[in-house]
């Protein structure tokens, strides 16, 4: 029976890429796209290459949206696979610091990034629970590390992705004793729109290691750890 992988921010970046490679390697994909007319653009261009993919509007900052997606996705399918929370922004300039923060920036960016990932697991987890081998893979940062030196700008962002690795590791203890796997995944600094045209990585690269946290023999992977080119790295 094929498998089947919901992905948010499917339309473009890594999200996109990440659904063709998925449905390739033989995954129903559902596409949840935060915008009706692009998202239907990007849907129809994997259908056009008959890929299986079905497709579902969901802009992650609305609770309504993402109420609405369980409930169309629960509907059409009696169990989910892989979950990968990919919808992410990072829209406060690099020169922000917390002494001048956009409050109403922080609020957006922590509603898509974590809140959107956190109510998405939430939603899912028991649909996720009806599968016998199950992964949710959240998209954090090496922004969000903490262990390394300060690599960068953007408070917002780095902090919505360090919050993204303690929904891991949290819900990978919640989730221990059933069949479902959660993950933090680092692509890397790679080519997309947020990326910029100067990343170090291309699209291809960016999405090695998300795609392995859903296909790899789920006993050669740890639940509840940060990963990064197919390697544990600290948090
Ligand atoms: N690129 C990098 O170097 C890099 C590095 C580390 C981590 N990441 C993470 O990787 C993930 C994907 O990034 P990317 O580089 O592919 O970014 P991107 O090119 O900017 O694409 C972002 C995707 O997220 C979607 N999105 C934005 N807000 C959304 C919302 N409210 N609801 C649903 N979807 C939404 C966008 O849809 P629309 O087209 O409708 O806006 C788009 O499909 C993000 O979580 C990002 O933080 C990226």
């Amino acid at each position: 029976m094929k498998k089947i992988a919901l992905i948010t921010g499917a339309t473009r970046g890594l999200g996109f890429a990440m659904s063709e490679k998925l449905a390739t390697l033989g995954f129903k994909v559902i596409m949840a796209c935060r915008e009706e007319k692009t998202g239907k653009i990007s849907y129809q261009k994997l259908k056009d290459k008959g890929l299986d993919v079905v497709f579902e509007i969901c802009d992650v900052e609305k609770i309504s949206d993402i109420d609405n997606l369980y409930k169309s996705v629960s509907e059409k399918f009696d169990h989910l696979d892989v979950l990968i929370n990919n919808a992410g922004i990072n829209i406060e300039p690099a020169t922000t610091k917390i002494e001048n923060i956009d409050l109403k920036l922080f609020e957006k960016i922590i509603n898509v990034n974590l809140r959107g990932s956190l109510y998405m697991c939430s939603k899912f987890i028991p649909l996720l629970k009806k599968s016998n081998d199950a992964r949710i893979i959240n998209f954090s940062s090496g922004l969000g590390q903490l262990s390394v030196p300060r690599m960068g700008p953007y408070p917002s962002y780095s902090i919505s992705k360090t919050a993204v690795n303690q929904l891991t590791w949290f819900l990978a203890e919640e989730l221990k004793n059933t069949s479902v796997k959660v993950f933090s995944v680092d692509p890397g600094w790679v080519k997309t729109d947020m990326g910029g045209p100067n990343a170090m990585l291309e699209i291809e690269e960016g999405i090695d290691t998300p795609i392995w946290l859903a296909t790899e023999d789920s006993n050669n992977l740890k639940s509840g750890f940060f990963y990064k080119e197919r390697k544990i790295i600290p948090w």
